[in-house]
Order: structure tokens, then C-alpha cells, then sequence
């Protein structure tokens, strides 16, 4: 049972590298072709054996191999966090364009944020690992969200669990207004950047340094220090 156990547990961490790999090259891919690189960071887990016990116990799964692995999905996760919302969407195209991989479920908390004001875009994706006896195809769960969102998320499950989970109505009307405003930040942030790769593409058409920007200043104002930098270079 041991050695089954260890087996089943090794196609996860099979899938993790492989997705991991993808992410990676990804990134660096971005970094040359684009010098960006929209991921912040990215951060594995496999579920622990105990934690996969206590969901299987849960949702009532039946104990074997087989139903465990077809009904829980998240025993491989993968989180990545970037800069802007754009970046969310991008990245999920990029997965979902490679022939190996499967997106089989898409959980868009972004465009739909959970009652709480949580936020993120959630993907089960299927990718076929390749063993010395057999090939299998695994699911994992990628969780993609910007730096904002992944603050609020990360003091929110620590609330959850400070007050097992019987929070004070007074910390969600609280957690939920943080969440309103990580938003407005979010939007914020991919406006200035749209605006400032507007700046950056016409810098390199004209290649002058006397080009007229039209900017839109009522609808989002850029500090006139950042301007001038911007046009300095
Ligand atoms: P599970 O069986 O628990 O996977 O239920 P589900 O498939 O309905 O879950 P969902 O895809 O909505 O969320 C799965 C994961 O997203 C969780 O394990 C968390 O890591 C994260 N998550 C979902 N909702 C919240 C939330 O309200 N707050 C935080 N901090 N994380 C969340
Ligand atoms: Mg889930």
C-alpha cells in the first residue's frame, strides 16, 4: 500500500516539474522576446498525504486509487503571481496553446469575485506524464492572480484560520472593502502600464526625442515628473 501510495504520489510531483518547466520557459521566452516578464513569482505544493485523507474523508470519495484520482483534482497546485490582471489571461492562453496540456475547468474569480471579495483565476489542467512503465495523465490546479489579489488572499486565510473560520462581521465587511479596493489597484496599475507601453512603442516608431504624446490627463492623471522621465528616455 506503501509503495502504491508512494507511486500515485510521484505522478503529482512529475506533473509539477513539467508544468513548472513550461512556466519557466515561458517566462524566459517573455524576458527576451518582450524584456518583460510578467511573472512575480510562482510557488508549488503537493497536498500532503494527510490533507488528502481529510478531503477524500470530506467529500465522501470512495477509498481507492482511482476515485481519488479522478475526483480530487488538486492534490498538484501551482500558484503564479504577476504584475497586471492582462497578464492573468495571457498566461492562461499561453497554457492552453500547448499540445500536451488540457484545460478541463476554469473557475474565473476575477470576472465573478467569491461573496468574501476573493479573487483569482483558477484552472484544472490534465498533462500526461511519462513514467518508465506507464503514461499517465494527471490533474493539477493553477491558481493565477496578481500581487494584490495574492496579498488579500494570503491575510484573509490567515484571518480564516485565527478564528476558525467564525470571523467577526465587523473583519469581513472590512476584508471585503480591502478587497474592492485591491481591485481598483489592480485597474489602476494596468491603465498606467497601458499607458506608459503606448509611450515606450511611439519612442521607438518616431525615435525622436520631440514626439507629442496625447494623453488623456481627466481620465488618468500622470505625475509630470514621471512624464518627463519617461520622454527623457
Ligand atoms: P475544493 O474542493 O476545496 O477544491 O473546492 P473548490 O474546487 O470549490 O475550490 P476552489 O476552486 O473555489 O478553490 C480552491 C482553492 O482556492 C483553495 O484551496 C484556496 O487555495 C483557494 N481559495 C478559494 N477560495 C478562497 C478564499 O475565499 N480565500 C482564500 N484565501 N483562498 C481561497
Ligand atoms: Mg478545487
Amino acid at each position: 500500500m506503501k509503495v502504491e501510495m508512494t507511486r500515485f504520489m510521484m505522478a503529482y510531483k512529475f506533473a509539477i516539474d513539467e508544468v513548472n518547466t513550461k512556466i519557466n520557459i515561458l517566462k524566459d521566452e517573455f524576458t527576451y522576446i518582450h524584456d518583460y516578464n510578467p511573472i512575480e513569482h510562482v510557488k508549488s505544493r503537493l497536498k500532503s498525504p494527510e490533507s488528502l485523507m481529510k478531503k477524500v474523508a470530506k467529500k465522501g470519495i470512495p477509498y481507492s486509487l482511482q476515485s481519488i484520482k479522478d475526483q480530487v483534482r488538486d492534490i498538484a497546485g501551482i500558484r503564479i503571481t504577476v504584475s497586471f490582471i492582462s497578464d492573468i489571461y495571457e498566461i492562461r492562453n499561453m497554457l492552453a496553446n500547448q499540445k500536451d496540456i488540457t484545460i478541463v475547468e476554469s473557475k474565473d474569480y476575477i470576472q465573478t469575485p467569491k461573496p468574501n471579495g476573493y479573487q483569482s483565476l483558477h484552472l484544472i489542467l490534465q498533462i500526461p506524464i511519462f513514467m518508465s512503465d506507464r503514461e499517465e495523465n494527471v490533474y493539477v490546479e493553477i491558481q493565477i492572480r496578481t500581487i494584490a489579489m495574492d496579498f488579500w488572499a494570503s491575510l484573509e486565510h490567515k484571518i480564516y484560520y485565527k478564528y476558525n473560520k467564525d470571523i467577526p462581521e465587523h473583519l469581513l465587511t472590512e476584508l471585503k472593502d480591502a478587497a474592492t479596493k485591491a481591485m481598483m489597484l489592480d485597474k489602476k496599475m494596468e491603465q498606467l502600464n497601458k499607458e506608459v507601453n503606448v509611450l515606450k512603442h511611439l519612442d521607438k516608431e518616431t525615435n525622436s526625442d520631440e514626439m507629442i504624446v496625447k494623453i488623456d490627463q481627466d481620465q488618468f492623471p500622470i505625475p509630470m515628473q514621471l512624464l518627463e522621465a519617461l520622454m527623457k528616455n
